[in-house]
């Protein structure tokens, strides 16, 4: 396993370790809450990273079904994260802890959902193309999946900035 691979891993359960203690011993406040968040922040890019790089590999011109249905695989698993991801932020207190640190921050919050819905549903759409095994429609699946990350990558930043800016008026 790669160092990174280590620290992605360590990074998850050190996550998921402190979420638990927040649940049985009463809510983490929000710089804890924050500081959990761009933990996993670290741990979503290194699997977008991974994710990018295998569609980097992927040649639409010679992509077969079976690599199309691969490719659905590691989708899945990817989706599977993330949805976990958004539901924390979402449940977990973060987005609800950046309203009460500073409540004018409310329209970026309700964007941030948005975004996730918008992402969730085009990473379905995707996985759908990808799981068809039709090798015709390979470059679009590309391109769209391409489309679907780098809305992620912004989406991930935006948050980070948000968080900040809540966290000065904490
Ligand atoms: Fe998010
Ligand atoms: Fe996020």
């Amino acid at each position: 396993m790669t160092n990174r691979a280590n620290a992605a891993n360590l990074g998850g359960g050190r996550t998921r370790g402190r979420s638990r203690e927040g649940t049985m011993g009463g809510s983490p406040t929000f710089p804890t809450l924050s500081e959990q968040s761009l933990d996993e922040h670290g741990v979503i890019h290194f699997h977008l990273d991974q994710l990018e790089r295998a569609l980097r590999e992927f040649d639409p011109a010679a992509a077969a079904e079976e690599g199309l249905r691969n490719l659905a695989v590691r989708i899945d698993s990817f989706k599977d994260r993330l949805d976990e991801h958004f539901g924390l932020e979402e449940d977990g207190g973060l987005l609800q802890g950046v309203v009460d640190a500073h409540p004018p921050l409310d329209a970026d919050v309700r964007r941030i959902k948005t975004q996730h819905a918008r992402i969730g549903e085009a990473l379905e759409s995707v996985r759908r193309v990808a799981r068809s095994g039709n090798a015709g429609a390979a470059a679009a699946l590309k391109a769209d999946l391409q489309r679907v990350l780098e809305m992620l990558r912004e989406h991930e930043r935006e948050e980070d900035a948000l968080v900040r800016r809540a966290l000065k008026q904490v």
